[in-house]
């Protein structure tokens, strides 16, 4: 059934997960009407199943520009499960041009294929601090990672922008149980708290976790 968080190209496109899902589509609607969402950058975007509903939503309404960095190697989670990576990315290649013809308005669209620390590095060296309205942090799930990507991605957002954070409850179950090093959440408690008087926790479902930046 279609539902206003369906996006209308949905059968257009290819996904083989639901990791992205109605809810979030929702959530992130709401945001969207507090926030601006020209300028995006996402960090993890697989078969581009968030980049295709910030292209379908925001690009939508006004033209937007979308940064999306990946390895498309997969993360240390799916070494587990045999994925083939390189039709992970054919798919991602396809959704987005797919997703990009539909939009209404223009989307200037930029694929950064490569480690997220060193593409995050190259994006502020070339003078993109403080341009984006919204970040999305979906890459590694490893902390020293997800703390890395945090701290440079945060350099890129502009006061009064939003970054989200994917999994902030999430944990790879290995056969010794949890793993403090191999989750989100001990990175992202880390980043805010240090970060205390220049981000703000926002509102939000306890699975993602969003901090507004108030100061420079
Ligand atoms: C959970 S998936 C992203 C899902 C996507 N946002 C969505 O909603 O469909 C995580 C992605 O992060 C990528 N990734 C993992 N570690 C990375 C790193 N260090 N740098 C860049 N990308 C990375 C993986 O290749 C994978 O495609």
């Amino acid at each position: 059934m279609m539902t206003d968080e369906t996006p209308a190209i949905e059968g257009a496109l290819d996904f083989t997960n639901d990791w992205f899902k109605p809810e979030r589509r929702r959530e992130w609607m709401q945001l969207f009407e507090r926030i601006p969402g020209r300028r995006l950058l996402e960090i993890g975007s697989y078969e581009g199943a968030s980049a295709c509903f910030l292209i379908e939503h925001l690009g939508g309404r006004h033209p937007i520009e979308l940064h999306c960095v990946d390895t498309w190697e997969g993360g240390v989670e799916h070494q587990t499960v045999r994925t083939d990576m390189s039709e992970v990315e054919a798919r991602f290649d396809a959704n987005i041009g797919r997703a990009t013809a539909a939009a209404g308005h223009p989307v200037r669209f930029f694929k950064h294929k490569g480690l997220s620390r060193l593409w995050l590095a190259r994006l502020i060296a070339s003078g993109l601090s403080n341009r984006f309205d919204f970040i999305y942090v979906d890459g590694s799930h490893q902390a020293p990672d997800v703390l890395t990507d945090a701290v440079m991605a945060f350099e890129l957002l502009r006061v009064g922008g939003v970054m989200v954070f994917d999994d902030y409850l999430w944990a790879e179950q290995l056969p010794q149980g949890r793993d403090p090093l191999r989750c989100p959440k001990p990175a992202i408690d880390a980043f805010v708290n240090l970060n205390f008087r220049r981000c703000r926790p926002m509102m939000a479902p306890l699975y993602q976790f969003y901090v507004q930046k108030t100061a420079h």
